[in-house]
């Protein structure tokens, strides 16, 4: 069986190194801000977004615990904002869509009415090279509608700017699925 989360790692892994300025659009437990710090080391630069304060208080705990350098800034914001904060292109962002494991507060998923500008501007924050993760959970009615809209704007961008490939269960339409978006050197 394949492990999604693995070749999601991967994926990410082919197009960053040591001191690029990535971004995790969805804190969460902050398991990917986790993952984005070691990768680009004490040079590089992590910035996270989440609209829930208690997600910004365990990834910071995750980060300190897991000793990672002092790479990151924790923004308690939307990300279709993210442009505010982040002014200089990004090698590498990752949206985990859906809702904060653990926190018992299913309201506060990710919605199509912010996830699909958000990533619409990730995409125009990428710099040449760059790669965006978009992993989506369709089991609940949002995840499904946020996987069908964004799959069709993916399938709507150049394949001369951007390679844009989907990993899915065909057999099991209702499991986690996620899009890479490369942008062409
Ligand atoms: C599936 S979780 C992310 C998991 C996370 N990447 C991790 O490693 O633990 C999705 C997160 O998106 C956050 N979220 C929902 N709407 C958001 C928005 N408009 N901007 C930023 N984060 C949002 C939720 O609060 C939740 O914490």
């Amino acid at each position: 069986m394949l492990d999604l989360l693995a070749l999601q790692k991967q994926f990410i892994l082919s197009h960053i190194t040591e001191g690029d300025r990535v971004c995790d659009f969805t804190m969460g437990n902050g398991y990917d801000t986790v993952f984005l710090s070691n990768a680009v080391g004490e040079t590089g630069s992590v910035t996270a977004f989440d609209i829930q304060p208690s997600a910004l208080e365990s990834t910071s705990a995750n980060l300190r615990q897991n000793g990672c350098p002092a790479n990151w800034r924790l923004i308690c914001a939307s990300h279709h904002r993210a442009k505010e904060f982040v002014k200089e292109p990004i090698k590498a962002g990752i949206f985990n869509l859906g809702y904060l494991p653990g926190s018992g507060n299913k309201a506060l998923t990710t919605e199509r009415r912010t996830t699909l500008p958000a990533v619409e501007s990730a995409i125009d924050m990428l710099d040449i090279g760059g790669v965006l993760l978009v992993a989506v959970y369709p089991g609940h009615p949002e995840g499904a509608a946020e996987g069908r809209e964004l799959t069709e704007y993916f399938s709507s961008l150049s394949r001369f700017k951007y390679s844009i490939t989907q990993i899915r269960i065909i057999n099991s339409p209702d499991s986690p699925f996620f899009t890479v978006v490369e942008r062409a050197k």
